[in-house]
């Protein structure tokens, strides 16, 4: 009896052991490897997974769940990365196929230009149509990001001098204003200079300083939430959503300060936005819990490190942001790109890649709160890295 039981709990255990790792190396084996270190292996295994995705407009690439390819509707934040994926690759290779694939994804998303319920325009129109009017100048893909930034301007209180994140968890916040937000001020610093129009640059300005003075603590770290109250514009609270606490720091979170202060100051040429940039590379690549690999755990204050997920987005986010700013920063130059360059040589080494379609990374994390994608492929780390690597290359 004890030995069939025993049995039992072997199976048992062996099973939970295989599904919770099934994206992982084990299904990997049966598919032809690519090496991910260069533009071009990139560009070519883009255009072989292509015959491995389904279009469908409701399934645009996301993540693996369950060893399945999981897809969202345009409606979700991430829409914009598959397709902003396929056009950077696009513009490097100039493989038709692939701008084919960008043409058919990005029409899905087009759509949201006209949400106003929520913040993350810059990250759903932008990525797809920002990068489509760079690489074919055509005027189409610039009208699309612009209805968008009309559209994000609708969030823009002036009393906070901050644009509204999200309008869910109103329970906790009344006008939540998050550090990711400073991703969709490039839209609007952009929509000024295509279209002379200078209100988009006022609000993209203002809603940068608003956050640098209030978003960051003494140690150059930042809160992930900041609560305002949208009549007097003073701030209620300073929360987290995705990181452990409210006085951690989320790894991703430190990515999106760094990357969105960087642009900040390429339009606008203030130091302030400059020195908060660095010193943001300063708190992340000084942070003792930072790996020798420079890949972050997903909150430098995660309770057991060395044993908590990595999260490969905030890495290949902050190297994109590096070397954009190294060319902002003679002085730190040489350091901004040796982080950036060891990142990319961790990113492509066989640790982090992904070989299952469409996706190039692992180990990502989309919140350990909310208990989704806590160690697992997500698009946005695919993203950010093609788009370092094409940074690189400019340099
Ligand atoms: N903007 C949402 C995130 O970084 O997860």
């Amino acid at each position: 009896m004890k030995v069939w039981l025993l049995l039992l709990a072997s199976i048992c255990l062996l099973g939970c052991n295989m599904s919770s790792n099934t994206y992982d190396n084990k299904k990997e084996k049966d598919v032809p490897i690519i090496k991910i270190s260069s533009l071009e292996n990139l560009s070519n295994r883009a255009v072989v997974d292509l015959e491995k995705i389904t279009f469908d407009s409701i399934q645009i690439p996301r993540t693996i769940e369950e060893g399945k390819m999981k897809g969202t509707p345009s409606k979700s934040w991430t829409s914009g990365f598959y397709p902003g994926l396929l056009w950077q690759l696009y513009g490097h290779s100039k493989n038709e196929k692939l701008k084919e694939a960008a043409m058919k994804w990005s029409a899905i998303v087009e759509k949201e230009k006209m949400d106003g319920g929520t913040h993350d325009l810059g990250f759903k129109v932008y990525c797809p149509f920002g990068n489509a009017y760079k690489i074919t100048n055509e005027e189409k893909y610039k009208d699309v990001f612009i209805t968008a930034a009309k559209t994000l301007c609708s969030r823009f209180n002036p009393k906070v001098g901050a644009i509204r994140s999200w309008d869910h968890h109103e329970h906790l916040w009344k006008y939540p204003v998050i550090i990711d937000n400073m991703m969709n001020l490039e839209m609007l610093f952009e929509a000024t200079k295509l279209t002379g129009d200078s209100s988009f640059y006022h609000i993209a300005d203002q809603h940068a300083n608003t956050t640098l003075e209030n978003h960051f603590r003494e140690n150059n770290s930042s809160y992930h939430v900041v609560d305002f109250n949208p009549n007097t514009g003073e701030v209620v609270k300073k929360n987290t959503h995705q990181g452990l606490s409210h006085e951690s720091a989320w790894s991703r979170g430190q990515a999106w300060g760094l990357y969105g202060f960087t642009v900040a100051y390429r339009y606008t040429g203030k130091e302030k936005y400059l020195e908060q940039a660095q010193k943001i590379a300063a708190f992340i690549f000084n942070h003792p819990n930072l790996p020798d690999d420079l890949i972050p755990y997903w909150d430098y204050d995660a309770p057991n490190i060395p044993n908590e997920p990595r999260d490969v987005s905030a890495a290949a986010i902050a190297a994109s942001g590096l070397f954009e700013l190294s060319t902002h920063a003679p002085q730190n130059a040489g350091q901004y790109q040796k982080w950036a360059n060891q990142i990319l040589k961790s990113l492509a080494s066989e640790k982090y890649q992904c070989h299952t379609p469409p996706f190039f990374l692992k180990h990502s994390v989309g919140s350990i709160p909310g208990k989704f994608e806590m160690d697992a492929p997500i698009i946005y780390a695919d993203y950010y890295f093609v788009e370092a690597l094409l940074r690189k290359d400019k340099i």
